[in-house]
């Protein structure tokens, strides 16, 4: 079966939100140096291009997670993969996320990085689908809210494919 990506949010609006959030976080935090975490590989793309538009200083860190449980619904237990290089102690931290879709993967995230003892600690996510939520989570800087569908693009896969294209796309299968 032959897939087709229709576009939902053109590169052009997706760069447009981002600078709008990289100035809103520079607003945020004047005075203040962000401390930015990727989550890999999803939050690649879109962290790359929020960090650039932060005017307050910004350092990086990378982790990855692997939810247990079946590859079409998260457990919500999370193992760290690839763990973070530097302590959280003290700093302003901004978890920078590609998508949040039921909230288990982020939730559970967010509660063992609170015990690492950052100053402050927000969630970014470039997507959000409010209506798969199963588990609370407070976002403090979405890009946009998109309906049930899956997408790809800006660091989303499908099978690990289409996280290069520079805009967000729903995969139709034609038949
Ligand atoms: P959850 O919020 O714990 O359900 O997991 C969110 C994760 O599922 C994201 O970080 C993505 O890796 C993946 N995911 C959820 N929805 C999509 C989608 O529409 N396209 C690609 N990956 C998705
Ligand atoms: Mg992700």
């Amino acid at each position: 079966m032959a897939e087709h990506i229709r576009v939902l949010l053109s590169e052009e609006e997706v760069d447009a939100r981002i600078q709008a959030i990289g100035e809103q976080i520079s607003r945020d935090y004047e005075g203040k140096q962000v401390h930015l975490i990727c989550v890999l590989k999803g939050g690649s793309f879109f962290m790359c291009e929020l960090a650039k538009r932060i005017s307050v200083p910004v350092s990086l860190d990378f982790m990855s997670v692997a939810s247990y449980g079946s590859d079409t619904k998260s457990s919500g237990v999370v193992r760290i993969v690839k763990d973070l290089d530097e302590s959280l102690k003290d700093k302003d931290v901004i978890v920078v996320e590609d998508i949040v879709d039921s909230g288990r993967t982020l939730s559970y995230l967010l509660e063992t990085l609170w015990g690492r003892g950052p100053k402050t600690l927000r969630l970014c996510t470039l997507l959000d689908k409010p209506e798969r939520r199963v588990v609370d989570v407070n976002v403090d800087y979405t890009g946009f809210q998109i309906p049930d569908e899956f997408v790809v693009g800006y660091g989303l896969d499908y099978a690990q494919k289409y996280r290069n294209l520079p805009y967000i796309g729903v995969v139709e299968l034609e038949q």
